[in-house]
């Protein structure tokens, strides 16, 4: 019998995908038809503590190979995401979601979570330090310095399951660097990878989205193979606490199953249910079991973080 139920800081999850923060989960809407989907859980829009209009459209835009967006954090604000995932709790006590969020400045994230520390939200947190498409506001987890000072000011009062949303590194030094801090704190779980942020994609002679000119965050196709060096560069480099969720260019089985073999314990999917909605979940679960019982694996153990090198 092949599973592909999973675990994230001690809880268990049916299934081993779910949406990315960004796709699928602005409104309670949304979010419900994913938790009634074939998908493991949901995570939130990344939540700021008050409502944001983000920027001007058009900002998403599916293109061939994946997508290009500035959203730039359109969001309900934190009391919409916390109230409905309270709810939750109450109305379906044996599941666990993921709450998303980022403060607009330091002092607003610590805010943010004073406030899901003090509430009685028993899920998982995710602080997105990732998000590329705030005009002056660059990615967080690029600057080592201030992701440093704010996890050592987080850890200091908040004590519920917290991970990370990462952008991808592109240096095997930024990798050492990186780990080398987030093996210092308690962390459950680091995300790779939010979108490469701010490419360019042409149409004739124009770009595609308005914001900034054009430039937005790349998703889908383009960027799995440097999903997959995120997630296997952390895996190698990080204590087993500390798990790794695999997100970026999750079209097919084939490509969550290349995600756990590179280490990840759960695996999130943004362009492909951006552009083919929830059954995506059902199609790319059959997926993954049809390749897991073709080479004999049951379970996720039997071949998470096993990739092959070629020795010699
Ligand atoms: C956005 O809202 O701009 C996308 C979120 C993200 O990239 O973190």
């Amino acid at each position: 019998m092949v599973s592909t139920s999973t675990q994230i800081a001690g809880f268990l999850f049916d299934n081993c995908l779910m949406n990315a923060a960004g796709v699928a989960c602005m409104t309670k809407e949304e979010l419900a038809e994913v938790k009634d989907s074939a998908a493991g859980t949901f995570v939130t829009k990344t939540a700021t503590l008050e409502f944001r209009q983000g920027n001007p459209e058009p900002r998403y835009q599916d293109v061939p190979l994946g997508s290009i967006n500035s959203m730039g954090l359109p969001n309900n604000g934190l009391d919409y995401y916390l109230d409905y995932l309270l709810e939750l709790q109450e109305s379906e006590p044996n599941r666990t979601f993921f709450l998303s969020l980022v403060g607009m400045s330091p002092e607003e994230t610590h805010t943010i979570l004073k406030k899901v520390q003090a509430s009685d939200f028993k899920g998982i947190t995710e602080l997105n330090l990732s998000c590329p498409n705030v005009p002056g506001k660059p990615q967080i987890a690029y600057d080592f310095e201030t992701t440093e000072k704010i996890l050592s000011e987080v850890f200091a009062y908040f004590k519920k399951p917290l991970g990370i949303k990462l952008p991808p590194y592109f240096d095997i030094v930024h990798f050492d660097q990186a780990a080398e801090i987030f093996n210092k704190y308690p962390l459950k779980f680091v995300n790779c990878v939010n979108s490469i942020g701010n490419g360019l994609y042409i149409e004739d002679e124009s770009v595609v989205i308005r914001p900034k000119n054009g430039f937005g965050g790349i998703g889908g196709q383009y960027i799995k193979p440097t999903a997959l060096a995120n997630v296997h560069a952390f895996y190698q480099r990080l204590k087993p606490e500390i798990q790794i969720i695999g997100t970026g260019g999750v079209l097919t089985g084939r490509d969550a199953f290349e995600h756990i073999l590179c280490g990840a314990s759960m695996v999130q999917v943004g362009t492909t249910l951006h552009k083919e909605g929830v059954v995506a979940f059902e199609r790319i679960t059959a997926e993954l079991k049809t390749i897991m019982e073709e080479k004999g694996y049951e379970s996720l153990e039997d071949f998470r973080g096993k990739l092959k090198y070629i020795e010699g």
